[in-house]
């Protein structure tokens, strides 16, 4: 990610010795590891940050965790930390520096970016968001008729949506209940039709949020956004007092028409999906407050904190990191399953998938070399327990392996009768399973009839990890989001890749670009693409009714 690793990592000693480590334990059951190591689920507990992170239940010894730390120090893990929370631009590709992590930052810290202190701003934006949210809650920012605001619809996509949204979810407990929150990210009609359809438009405020303000998804929502209003209101100048923008496109922002004093900025080193804690939370801060967005920020400082001192043996997101790389590399795993087990986690995952994918789906090195090893792991999950009646199948049963993270609270927000100990109960029994499963031997002996022994046997050996919470508030999921982030980063590191840029999206926009007129046109064009978009085309347009 810096252009510094110049050593192809295969190569390196650190790796040939995992390699070998590797061969010796591939097929070593963790029954076998649990009863050789009575303190193993000591050892492999680190607790910290409000977080118990416990990876005992994973295909590693402790001289697994020993060999990955010695290819984190090769890979120079700790200055490449210490080059990313100083402002270096180490976002390469983009000429970046890479700076979520200034987001939360206290006002009294100073990291410079070309000269520059950008503590200050962020502050500075932080405190606006503020007063405007304080003035919204509370019923003093009158839309055009006079009536207070009581919805919101963030309009964004990618980071600008799948962050705000998670977190609204996420912290529902907390948010102003007399007040709607909607999200629009989809270019398809019916997401912006349906998210307004009982809104009324006198007592709605849009928040369009884009990074670069020229996202064909959100400025054709805004778009549509700003004709229902004018619409329905009767009046170009309802826009001022129903759209906000969240960007770092100050001119974009103008020429749309909304005023930039209701402009909420933030810089070019914060990435989209590493966004959520800039003013694209937003939405966030509407729904929760002031006090209780700060509370998150501390949350996150939390683990930026931890990530930065804790030695490496003891650092819950380079041990999470080293997990996956080890996975992905060495037992070929193609996937990570992560499995909440709280309803208000349930878009968690969704959010997951693109900080860890669109960070670390790359196949060339930072100085453009193929790589010749797995990077990005392929990451999905649902909330428990209805991902158990889905797809756990799989994961007992299935030829694959993939390891899998619990996320688990010990009090809910909910306390109603039972539930809370029948959940929890159910995310220990399919840790437990997964590892330790059920042996042949184990079934025929509570009875299966033996044509039945094959199916009904759990071979286990299946990796988790689990991280146990106190409950969920907003610091604990400030803290979870930054683990994941900084987890990303050292996987980066190791595989020598840039998590913090995504030319792999270009391509299909830009075709789509060329293929928006293609099927606007009434007139029949020259169409020169291969032969199956081309017959496509012909074919969609045949049909489209108008
Ligand atoms: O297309 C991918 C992407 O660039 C993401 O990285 C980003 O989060 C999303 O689009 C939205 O971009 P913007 O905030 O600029 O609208």
């Amino acid at each position: 990610m810096i252009g510094t690793q110049n050593a192809r990592l295969k190569t390196i000693p650190e790796w040939r010795a995992l390699q070998r480590h590797f061969d010796e334990i591939r097929d070593v059951h963790l029954r076998d590891l649990f009863e050789a190591d009575p303190g193993r689920a000591d050892f492999m507990t680190i607790e910290d940050v409000g977080i118990i992170f416990d990876y005992s239940k994973n295909r590693a010894t402790r001289q697994t965790i020993d060999l990955l730390i010695h290819l984190a120090s090769a890979r120079s893990l700790q200055e490449r930390i210490h080059a990313m929370f100083s402002g270096q631009k180490i976002n390469t590709t983009e000429n970046r520096a890479v700076l979520h992590t200034a987001l939360r930052a206290p006002a009294s810290e100073r990291i410079f970016v070309d000269g520059e202190n950008v503590i200050p701003e962020v502050h500075l934006v932080l405190e606006r968001m503020a007063d405007f949210c304080v003035k919204v809650r509370s019923g003093q920012w009158p839309g055009h008729t006079g009536l207070p605001i009581r919805n919101v619809v963030n309009i964004g996509i990618g980071g600008s949506d799948l962050g705000p949204v998670m977190a609204y979810e996420a912290l529902r407990h907390y948010s102003l209940r007399d007040m709607t929150f909607r999200f629009v990210s989809n270019v398809d009609g019916t997401d912006f039709a349906e998210a307004v359809r009982d809104l009324d438009p006198a007592r709605t405020m849009f928040i369009v949020s884009s990074k670069t303000f020229t996202t064909l998804e959100t400025m054709t929502n805004a778009r549509s956004a700003r004709e229902w209003l004018v619409g329905a209101l009767g009046d170009p100048a309802a826009v001022s007092r129903h759209f906000v923008a969240v960007s770092t496109n100050a001119r974009a922002v103008s020429e749309f028409g909304i005023d930039t004093a209701n402009m909420f900025g933030f810089r070019d080193w914060v990435g989209g999906r590493f966004s959520m804690d800039s003013a694209i939370g937003l939405s966030t801060m509407l729904a929760v407050g002031p006090d209780r967005f700060h509370q998150m920020l501390g949350g996150f400082r939390a683990m930026d904190d931890h990530f930065r001192n804790a030695p490496l043996e003891r650092n819950i997101p380079v041990i999470m990191g080293l997990l996956s790389v080890w996975y992905s590399d060495f037992f070929g795993a193609p996937a990570t399953a992560i499995l909440p087990y709280d309803q208000y986690m349930k878009r968690f995952p969704a959010y997951l998938q693109q900080l860890v994918m669109e960070s670390n789906g790359k196949s060339v090195t930072t100085d453009g070399w193929p790589v010749d090893y797995e990077t990005s792991s392929i990451y999905w999950g649902e909330p428990g327990t209805n991902g158990q009646h889905s797809f756990y199948q799989l994961l007992h049963q299935g030829t694959r392996l993939i390891p899998v993270d619990f996320i688990g609270f010990a009090n809910s927000l909910n306390p109603v009768r039972r539930h809370h100990d029948l959940l929890m109960a159910n995310m220990l029994a399919q840790a437990e399973a997964l590892a330790f499963g059920r042996t042949p031997d184990q079934v025929r002996a509570s009875g299966v009839p033996e044509r039945l022994v094959p199916h009904r046997t759990f071979a286990g050996n299946r990796p988790s990890s689990t991280i146990l919470l106190d409950h969920l508030d907003p610091a604990a999921l400030g803290s979870l989001v930054a683990l994941y982030e900084h987890s990303v980063f050292v996987q980066g590191v190791i595989w020598d890749i840039n998590p913090f840029d995504q030319w792999g999206v270009e391509l299909g926009k830009a075709l789509a670009e060329k293929i928006i007129p293609e099927l606007e046109s009434e007139e029949e064009s020259t169409l020169c693409h291969d032969a199956s978009t081309n017959a496509l085309i012909r074919k969609y347009r045949k049909m489209k009714v108008s």
